[in-house]
């Protein structure tokens, strides 16, 4: 007779002990997420911030001013760097696994800019680096593209992961409010970077983009050579123009695989209502990942702000103490394949583009192949034209009140 034995296994409270780099936004936002977390509980030894004149919420033995020092601790294995800056986040990144530190981040300049370093980093010290909370905030895009992608050839993956931008665009659609109001909110609400450029301008979802290129398509590209373009320059005219046409306008970061090259840039783009991402509001992030095999899916949800960002971080943390890294499937196939998993861009390809534009001159750093309309009013001029995407590197920075956006 066949005996049937049921194995129950019992999971204890598990806890590992941490020190925290920064208490702002998301910090703080870790701090309260853990405090509520069940199940799991980590030892906060020590915080690190800067200021020492400023006002805390919790006692301030907790906190410490001298980075070296909490470094240096025998009782913590690993780090949280949330702070503000990426250059600050760097030397105590570095630093902590070069000690033999894990470490959770949630920089994405630091990350993107330095990504080839930190790899290389992580392999040698045989520690890990997690980032879940750097990606579209609450969303759990990276582990699912290293863990349930990892085996299939994608085709793209595309989306909004900037939550101030998209807040921006939203309000001025929804409530017709003024560009710099719009703008004044989402940092109000703590959407915005420290420096909102790096939001508007579309530095932040590039380095994002970065991120997700390395995990969907097992390529390091350096930030610098992806394109951004931003809504600086979004204006009432062109939120209306869209309207016309039943669209909206949203900040679409996007890669995509074509032949052995990857496409990858970041664009304002109009979206119908054929695309999944046309009613994805205010903070709320969309990532779309489109399959080989599993066709198009769609993950959406809370893209910043402290306690969205602060569970990401918090699921990082209790994925360190089950010993999870990120084994960069993708990564090391194409690194075993060329010798490092460094890839050209294909910048040779046209897109179909609506330039608003205050004079002529403007247009001349563009390839424009083939205008498919034109029109000029007292208001605004504009073109729709098919246009070398390698030329828009010529006005990355260089915009002046010239506003771009992806068509179709
Ligand atoms: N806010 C969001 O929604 C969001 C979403 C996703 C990712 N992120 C990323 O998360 C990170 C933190 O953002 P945040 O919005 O929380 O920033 P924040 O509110 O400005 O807080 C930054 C914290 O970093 C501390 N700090 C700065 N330099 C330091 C140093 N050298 N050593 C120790 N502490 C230092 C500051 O100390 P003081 O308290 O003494 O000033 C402050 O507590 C950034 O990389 C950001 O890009 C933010």
């Amino acid at each position: 007779m066949l005996r049937i034995i049921t194995t129950y296994l019992i999971l204890d409270t598990y806890k590992m002990d941490i020190a925290l780099f920064g208490f702002g936004c998301v910090g703080q936002g870790l701090y309260d997420a853990l405090g509520q977390s069940h199940g799991f509980k980590a030892g906060i030894q020590k915080i690190g911030v800067k200021d020492r004149h400023k006002l805390r919420k919790i006692a301030l033995d907790h906190f410490s001013f001298d980075s070296l020092e909490i470094l240096g601790r025998s009782d913590i294995q690993a780090i949280v760097e949330l702070v503000d800056n990426a250059e600050d986040a760097l030397d105590i990144v570095t630093s902590a696994m070069q000690r033999g530190l894990h470490v959770v981040s949630a920089n994405k300049k630091l990350l993107a800019e330095h990504f080839d370093v930190l790899f290389q980093l992580q392999q040698k010290h045989g520690v890990a680096l997690l980032y879940e909370g750097a990606c579209a905030g609450s969303i759990p895009i990276i582990r699912n593209l290293e863990e349930y992608y990892d085996t299939e050839s994608l085709i793209s993956v595309s989306g909004i992961i900037n939550g101030s931008s998209n807040y921006i665009l939203t309000r001025m659609d929804r409530d017709g409010l003024d560009y710099e109001t719009a703008l004044k909110q989402a940092q109000e609400l703590g959407f915005a970077e420290i420096d909102p450029w790096l939001d508007v301008a579309g530095f932040d979802p590039k380095y994002k983009l970065v991120l997700l290129v390395v995990h969907a398509f097992g390529v390091i590209f350096k930030p610098d050579a992806v394109l951004n373009l931003g809504i600086q320059n979004v204006s009432a005219f062109d939120i209306e123009h869209a309207a016309l046409k039943g669209q909206r306008i949203k900040l679409v970061a996007y890669a995509a695989r074509n032949g052995n090259n990857i496409q990858a840039f970041v664009l304002p783009r109009f979206v119908g209502k054929e695309s999944n991402l046309i009613n994805i509001d205010n903070e709320y992030n969309a990532v779309e990942i489109e399959g080989a095999f599993s066709g198009k899916q769609l993950l959406v949800g809370k893209g910043a702000g402290s306690y969205p960002t602060g569970a990401a971080v918090l699921s990082d943390v209790a994925a360190l103490s089950h010993q999870y890294r990120y084994e960069y499937k993708k990564l090391h196939q194409n690194i075993a394949a060329n010798g490092h998993g460094l890839q050209d861009l294909d910048k040779d390809f046209t897109l179909k583009l609506y330039i608003r534009y205050q004079d002529d001159a403007q247009l001349q750093a563009l390839d424009i192949k083939e205008v498919i309309e034109q029109y000029t009013s007292p208001r605004a001029k504009y073109l729709i034209a098919e246009v070398g995407f390698e030329s828009l590197y010529n006005i990355r920075g260089k915009e002046n009140k010239l506003f771009v956006a992806l068509v179709g």
